[in-house]
């Protein structure tokens, strides 16, 4: 079938709600240094544009996650493919991520990187599917409740395809 796409949220929308997220954690940082840790590969296009709007001292990194075996995508049992570089211990850290589906993966990286003894821990995610949650887990800094329809753009990908779609569109007949 036909691969079709429906815009769901402009670049323009997209922007505003960017620019909004990181006045708010500028606000709340302010004084402070922070480290986005961008969940690869969906969190880079929203990463790339919010450390641009942030007016505080940033310094990123980046984790690549997976889930293990076949059909574990709703089983929680994740593992780091790629991990950061370097320690994280007495820093205020926040995690950047595309999107919160089931929040099996968020609940994998916070247990994880608490661990690593942070000065903070928040989540800053740009889409959220409530409808889908598993768990009671939820971003600090959130963009846009939406939908449980399978979306690109924006980084998010269907196949690895459609990441660099500057909008966030609604794909059909996948
Ligand atoms: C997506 C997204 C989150 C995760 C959310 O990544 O970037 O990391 O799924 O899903 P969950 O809440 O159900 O755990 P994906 O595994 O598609 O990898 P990608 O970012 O490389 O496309």
């Amino acid at each position: 079938m036909d691969e079709q796409l429906e815009v769901l949220l402009t670049r323009e929308e997209i922007q505003e709600k960017v620019k909004e997220i990181a006045n708010m954690i500028s606000d709340d940082y302010k004084g402070k240094e922070v480290l986005l840790v961008c969940v690869l590969k969906g969190g880079v296009v929203f990463l790339s544009d919010l450390m641009r709007y942030l007016s505080i001292s940033t310094e990123i990194d980046f984790i690549a996650v997976s889930s293990y075996g076949i059909s574990t995508k709703s089983s929680g049992v994740v593992k780091i493919i790629k991990d950061l570089d370097t320690s994280i211990e007495d820093m205020h850290v926040i995690i950047v991520e595309d999107i919160i589906d089931t929040g099996l993966t968020l609940r994998y990286l916070l247990e994880n990187l608490r661990t690593r003894l942070p000065a903070s821990l928040k989540v800053c995610a740009l889409l959220d599917k409530p409808e889908r949650r598993l768990l009671e887990i939820n971003a600090d800094y959130s963009g846009f409740a939406i939908p449980d329809k399978f979306v690109v753009g924006y980084g998010l990908d269907y196949s690895e395809k459609y990441r660099n779609l500057p909008d966030i569109c609604i794909l059909d007949g996948e």
